[in-house]
């Protein structure tokens, strides 16, 4: 069902859940209850994205820098993400949502890695939302991983190096076959990209919002892609109507 009043629907809204412990320091709460107020946030941004007509929502769960967190909070978003997939697999397999994982998945210790693998092959032919769960993720890991790939078909002879264009380097990239991202928007006024979509975000339009992540509701993002509806993007290019040089 699309929105009639949402008029320009991003088709790839990434976003990075930002705020989690600042909403649950400023309770008096413990960090991990704004990880799991986080969650709740997690269901509804999925539900509104697939009401509104997007087709790609691609959220940063957890990145590779934050294994440097304190041991309990990494398991405790560890057991998150895990309960978020035995839980509400089903339900999303239901509303038609295809899952894909992007990060790096080697070295993964534990049963998170296949249950990642067990929702992605559940989900691999819906045709609704492809929710995009960035796990152990950091941009220039994956763009190294991409690099040695390459670079390892190079040295087979499969490729010569001049045939190493940009749309060669996506294809090896987590991202391949996924659009990339017209809007990135980051909650809780932090204004970083820290990491996320560095290749694929070269044009998406920025968007850093106030809200904390678990304040991230259904309105907060109508009016998130209402400011997107009003942005204009070029490319690279000129404005419309198009202005020659000179006139
Ligand atoms: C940033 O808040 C948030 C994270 C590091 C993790 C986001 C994870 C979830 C919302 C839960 C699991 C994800 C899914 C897809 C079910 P922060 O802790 O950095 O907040 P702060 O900057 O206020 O400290």
């Amino acid at each position: 069902m699309s929105n009639p009043l949402l008029r320009n629907v991003p088709a790839h809204v990434a976003i990075i859940m930002d705020g989690n412990g600042r909403w649950a320091n400023s309770r008096g709460l413990p960090r991990t209850m704004g990880h799991r107020k986080g969650v709740e946030a997690v269901r509804e941004a999925v539900r509104t994205a697939g009401e509104v007509g997007i087709r790609y929502l691609t959220l940063f769960a957890f990145s590779s820098e934050n294994w440097s967190r304190p041991e309990a909070e990494v398991s405790d978003l560890m057991g998150l993400l895990k309960a978020f997939i035995r839980r509400d697999l089903a339900d999303l397999h239901q509303q038609n949502v295809r899952i894909r994982v992007i990060g790096d998945k080697t070295n993964l210790r534990g049963d998170i890695l296949p249950l990642l693998l067990e929702a992605e092959e559940t989900t691999r032919g819906n045709t609704g939302i492809t929710l995009v769960i960035a796990f152990n993720y950091g941009s220039r890991d994956e763009m190294t991983r991409a690099m040695r790939a390459l670079a390892i078909d190079v040295a087979e002879g499969h490729l010569t190096a001049d045939q190493i264009t940009p749309e060669r380097i996506a294809s090896k990239l987590d991202t391949a076959g996924i659009p990339d991202p017209d809007l990135v928007l980051r909650t809780s006024g932090e204004e970083r990209l820290s990491n996320f979509l560095l290749w694929q975000a070269a044009y998406s339009e920025l968007l850093f919002i106030p809200e904390l992540w678990p304040d991230f509701t259904r309105e907060v993002f109508l009016a998130a892609l209402k400011t997107y509806a009003g942005r204009e993007r070029r490319f690279g290019g000129l404005s419309q109507p198009t202005m020659a040089v000179g006139s």
